[in-house]
């Protein structure tokens, strides 16, 4: 089963093939932010890609707009509620849920 670690926590927890991000961190309690609950409208779930992006599900457009609109598109920038994870991934998370 692929694993995601998820920084600056450095917790690494087992993820189902084609869970998203944030499926995978609400259910081993991770303090991902997730305010519109996960339908792409508010990027509080935003992550940081730290390895391996080849392991996540491709952006779709509203993921590209929606991160585009706030001005947070950068090249291993994803919102977790929209990102699938198909092998091991680290993911830095934005804003932690504190
Ligand atoms: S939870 Fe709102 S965009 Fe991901």
């Amino acid at each position: 089963m692929p694993k995601v670690t998820f920084l600056p926590l450095n917790k690494t927890v087992d993820a189902p093939k084609g869970e998203t991000i944030l499926e995978v961190a609400l259910s081993n309690d991770i303090p991902l932010q997730h305010a519109c609950g996960g339908f792409c409208s508010c990027t509080t779930c935003h992550v940081f890609v730290k390895s391996d992006p080849s392991q996540l599900s491709k952006m779709d457009e509203d993921e590209l707009d929606r991160l585009e609109s706030v001005g947070k598109l950068t090249e291993n920038a994803r919102l977790g509620c929209q990102t699938k994870v198909m092998g091991d991934v680290t993911v830095e998370i934005v804003n932690l849920d504190e």
